[in-house]
């Protein structure tokens, strides 16, 4: 059996998802995964204390007063230092860098509030309220260049209820995170691992 594939998270926030996809791999020690880093580029971040109540080792700096490229080449190194294999951003209110998305092409996802292509970007559930959707949702996706616009590897609807505002929408949606994120990333990894053994 081969190893469990190395994640680390990178967070900015509460780290709610993180705590899903920690919660979920502790219930079944078989998953195609192991948590082993979750870094911030906020260190006061809320999810960073839960990572450490974890004992998940953790990495914070804040990139203030560094430009893009110079932060993301800390946080590369830390990863390399901890031979990690696919990075999970969960809540990373960070833009990454070209070169950053390049390098881990394929081995980065992302978990974006909505069904994308729809709504991209940030106040996902007013826009989609404003636009009298049926449903809200989420996405996870592989991280590319452009913002939330890689290939989706899995989605959950949430329908919209008429008496919907954005918080109450957002609460629902957020459920539906902590059910799907844990489950495409344990997928994907379990792919990942046979492609590399098919090799
Ligand atoms: C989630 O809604 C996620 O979809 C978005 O940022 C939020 C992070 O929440 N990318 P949390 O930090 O995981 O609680």
């Amino acid at each position: 059996m081969a190893e469990r594939v190395r994640v680390a998270v990178l967070l900015s926030g509460r780290g709610s998802n993180m705590r899903a996809l920690v919660e979920y791999k502790r219930r079944d020690p078989e998953r195609n995964y192991d948590i082993i880093l979750v870094a911030s580029n906020v260190p006061p971040a809320r999810g960073l204390v839960l990572a450490k109540r974890f004992a998940i080792p953790t990495w914070a700096k804040s990139h203030e007063g560094l430009d893009r490229a110079a932060f993301d080449g800390l946080l590369d190194a830390e990863l390399a230092a901890n031979g990690i294999e696919l990075v999970a951003l969960a809540g990373y209110m960070r833009l990454l860098s070209e070169g950053f998305v390049r390098k881990w092409e394929g081995r980065l996802l992302n978990i974006h509030p909505s069904l994308l292509p729809l709504h991209k970007g940030l106040d996902t559930h007013r826009r989609a309220l404003l636009a009298g959707d049926e449903y809200g949702g989420c996405s996870v996706h592989l991280v590319t260049p452009e913002l939330d616009s890689g290939p989706v590897i899995a989605q959950a609807r949430v329908r919209i209820l008429p008496r919907d505002d954005a918080d109450s929408l957002a609460a629902r949606v957020l459920e539906e995170e902590h059910r799907l994120y844990p489950l495409a990333l344990d997928e994907y990894c379990r792919a990942l691992r046979e492609t590399e053994t098919a090799s």
